[in-house]
């Protein structure tokens, strides 16, 4: 137990937008464990003003001291305390425009400049708002108030309980929050507007800026089913009043999770039927669902400390997808999930630079670090085998005594163990140490011999030296022949007897693995892709796997190139985007090599056959998954200049500059095509559609279009023009991360990140997650020379917070060169 721990906080704000600062003033009621006279708490960027404590009914003389560079402040009272007591603090605080605590966003209406402040205090942001133990086993309830302007509203977690005019302004107070973290505090004030409706007891409402509430009935929708989704499923009730969904116009992630207040970027929350897109709108029915999701993992239950984070993003991202597929079951949400989570998972944890999921983390920077695709992906593709290994009704069963036996409280992977072993009896904490507490995964090498498979397994690793192979998972193996499943817990190696006939090993993708077949295996698995005798993820299981081990040097880019002909006939959605996914970034990825136009013609081919088969226009009845396909391979083709593409698309947006029409779902594809064939006139063309967008999906849209042009003196004015003011902090990497994967732009985009580096690093702000975004840009680079240069750049600019992801990124670099030397030599 900590010495000193918060029961109650009471603190009242009055945002000033005059000046852009805060004034506020806390009374926080604590409970000692043992006599002290030293009490130390978070804050940062905060001035205190006047501190004091009162004990035994008298005030004890308190000085505060600070310390910027620890972000604590340590009260000495004049004698010692013991049991409860009460601290009051009133100090102030900076609006920022740093996207992080207490901080200002601005926006247009009717033409004028407007102002609101909003919080985001996750992972260790509260701090910068009021001095507190900003750490999440440190729960306490919140009484808020905040005092404001008359034109604005107030918004936190909880409903407003009175409001009151004082002189020129109002006075909110809200209910008290159960008990939580301050993490998941939440404090607004802005002229909003809303729409609600209820489902239960519980108020819902969508709220936005204004002018921009029509864009939010399908979210409320969306927010409406999936509370009682979960409500259902956990069959624990939801337990506040109100839940309020709020998009923000400046947002650094894509959504936060407060409790009862969540917020999101706009282009997650708001839809627009004109302009927004089928893949817009599955993003937000899936965000949506992530974040409710959290109010029970991560908000009733959360983890102790950060090492667990995983405990909440993994749970959030795997539930989404669960509850987005039993309400929309047509959108193939389990078969897109190999694609948003499967594949950024077992592509990071390839590196010798990834990281276990439960990851000892002790600094800010360091816990902002881990909000990536090992506590994301890793964790819900984990999760997902889990389940399928113990089946669902245990998993649910075992979930819902996890939720229940730390409801209001702190819980660590080892209690949900406890859970789920207990429910399900089978050896869950020993199978899921190995793939939680170690790094990476397995590969399974089969052997076909004598009437009988022989299945060994080691690390996979994209760069391997031979040497750091070791590790052992126990894995929920199951090998598929024609007419049975075998299913085994294999520990080490296994051996299955198997007389003739294809096989498939990862039946289903249903684990976090990779599988290495011998040549005879892989011809016969050829006939099935071929035939489709096998499903479709498996079709997509097998061909990811090649590109993984043909970059690792384990089977040659010929030798894949010759499997992906298997797939002239694939019509699904997922194997293909994974097969136009990968031929695109071998294909960025060879540009200025002699064998460039080999896989260029390659390319045109392949996706000309998909592309026949769909044409240009929605037919009726179909999957919204083919809406995605289609934009993918028009876009694939238009960069590959295919002549009647380019045509079309080009008269496609000479219609769309006069009649302001075009399908929503082909915005982002004829944009990209007109843009990557386009010239000084497009260029102007897109960049004054840009201004006057009306929305930020469309806005992100063109913007990411303006790193398509081919000319350099374009692109270089593309990159100037994304420092400038017109372009949104939040959106400052869309054009970068577009225009690395453009053979013209590739060249520009680390000059200038050297050139810049200073620049950006002030405007995000030091610690802001989006650094990262920028630094894992490069990672398209394919020589040693570069990978040296980017290393000595960053060592000497050191920013903490992004020491993971460049050891990731240069280790991508080294890949990639190395698979560029060993395929100049086998096509050479
Ligand atoms: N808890 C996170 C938001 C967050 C991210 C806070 C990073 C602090 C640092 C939230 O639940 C989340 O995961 N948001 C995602 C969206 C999600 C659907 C992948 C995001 O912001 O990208
Ligand atoms: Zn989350």
């Amino acid at each position: 137990m900590r010495q000193v721990s918060p029961i109650n906080y009471q603190i009242e704000f009055e945002p000033n937008f005059d000046n852009f600062t805060f004034r506020g003033s806390e009374k926080i009621a604590i409970k000692v464990s043992s006599p002290t006279n030293k009490i130390t708490l978070h804050a940062a960027e905060i001035e205190i003003k006047q501190c004091s404590i009162s004990w035994n009914n008298k005030i004890i003389k308190t000085r505060a001291i600070v310390n910027e560079k620890t972000e604590e402040i340590t009260l000495v009272l004049a004698q010692k305390i013991n049991g409860n007591a009460t601290i009051s603090i009133d100090f102030i605080g900076q609006l920022n425009d740093k996207l992080v605590g207490f901080y200002r966003s601005k926006y247009k209406f009717n033409g004028k400049e407007k102002y609101l402040a909003t919080t985001q205090f996750e992972a260790a942001d509260a701090r910068r708002a009021f001095p507190c133990w900003d750490e999440p086993e440190a729960k306490a309830t919140f009484d808020v108030s905040l005092l404001v302007n008359k034109n604005h509203t107030a918004i936190s977690n909880m409903p407003v309980i009175s409001k009151r005019n004082i002189g020129k302004k109002t006075l909110y107070h809200f209910d008290t929050t159960p008990i939580m973290s301050t993490y998941l505090l939440y404090l607004a004030v802005g002229e909003f507007e809303s729409i609600s409706t209820k489902s239960g007891k519980t108020l819902i409402r969508v709220i936005t800026t204004k002018g921009k509430i029509s864009q939010g009935r399908l979210s409320l929708e969306f927010t409406k089913q999936f509370l009682s989704y979960f409500e259902k499923y956990f069959k624990i009730a939801y337990p506040l009043p109100k839940l309020d969904m709020i998009a923000i116009p400046d947002f650094a992630s894509g959504a936060m999770e407060n409790w009862g207040a969540i917020t999101f970027r706009e282009t997650i929350l708001l839809y627009d039927p004109k302009t927004s897109s089928t893949e817009t709108k599955q993003h937000i029915a899936e965000v949506i669902a992530h974040e409710i999701a959290h109010q029970w993992f991560g908000n009733l239950v959360t983890m102790k400390w950060w090492n667990d984070l995983w405990l909440n993003e993994s749970f959030a991202t795997f539930m989404a997808t669960k509850a987005v597929d039993a309400l929309y079951p047509e959108w193939d949400f389990w078969d897109q999930f190999l694609i948003s989570e499967m594949t950024g998972g077992l592509s990071l944890d390839s590196l010798k630079s990834s990281h276990p999921i439960d990851v000892p983390v002790k600094s800010p920077a360091d816990v902002r670090q881990i909000f990536d695709e090992i506590s994301y992906n890793k964790g819900g593709c984990v999760l997902m085998m889990l389940e399928n290994f113990i089946g669902p009704d245990n998993f649910r069963k075992g979930l819902y005594s996890y939720l229940k036996k730390h409801e209001y409280a702190n819980a660590t992977t080892e209690d949900l163990w406890d859970s789920l072993g207990s429910a399900s009896r089978q050896p869950v904490r020993q199978m899921m140490n190995t793939w939680v507490r170690q790094v990476g995964y397995p590969v399974i090498k089969v052997k076909a011999e004598n009437s009988r498979l022989k299945l060994t397994q080691s690390r996979f690793l994209l760069e391997s030296n031979g040497k750091s192979k070791t590790g052992k998972w126990i894995i929920p193996l199951s090998v598929r022949t024609k007419d049975r499943t075998v299913t085994k817990l294999m520990k080490g190696p296994v051996t299955i007897p198997h007389k003739s006939g294809w096989f498939k090993v990862n039946d289903g993708q249903k684990g976090f693995y990779r599988v290495k077949y011998d040549n005879n295996a892989l011809d016969e698995l050829g006939i099935q892709v071929e035939d489709k005798t096998i499903s479709n993820v498996d079709r997509w299981s097998i061909h990811h796997d090649l590109v993984a081990l043909c970059l690792s040097k384990q089977i040659s880019f010929r030798e894949y190139l010759d499997f992906v002909r298997h797939y002239e006939n694939e019509d699904d959605y997922v194997v293909l985007s994974d097969i136009i996914s990968s031929l695109n970034f071998f294909y960025i990825l060879s540009s200025g090599e002699a064998f460039w136009d080999e896989i260029k013609e390659f390319n045109l081919d392949f996706f000309n056959k998909i592309f026949v088969k769909l044409g240009w226009d929605k037919s009726e009845g179909e999957r919204s998954t083919v809406a995605l396909l289609r934009g993918q391979v028009i876009s694939s083709l238009g960069r590959l200049k295919d002549k009647d593409i380019v045509k079309e698309a080009q008269a496609r947006f000479a219609n769309l500059l006069k009649t302001g029409k075009l399908e929503p779902d082909l915005r982002g594809p004829v944009y990209s095509v007109i843009s990557w064939n386009g010239d000084a006139s497009t260029y102007q063309k897109i960049l004054s559609l840009y201004r006057k967008a009306p929305t930020q999906e469309e806005m992100v849209r063109l913007l990411s279009t303006l790193a398509n042009f081919q000319d350099k003196k374009l692109l270089s004015k593309t990159l100037a023009f994304t420092l400038s003011k017109e372009v949104r902090t939040q959106n400052l990497f869309q054009p970068i991360a577009r225009m690395v994967t453009n053979p013209q732009g590739k060249e520009l985009v680390w000059p200038w990140i050297k050139q810049n580096w200073r620049g950006i690093v002030t405007r995000f702000g030091v610690g802001n997650p989006l650094l990262n975004r920028i630094v894992g840009s490069v990672s398209i680079e394919s020589s040693m020379e570069k990978e040296r240069e980017i290393k000595k750049f960053f060592t000497k600019h050191h920013v903490p917070g992004t020491e993971m992801k460049l050891a990731q990124t240069l280790e991508r670099i080294r890949i990639n060169s190395n698979f560029i030397e060993t395929t100049r030599k086998e096509l050479s």
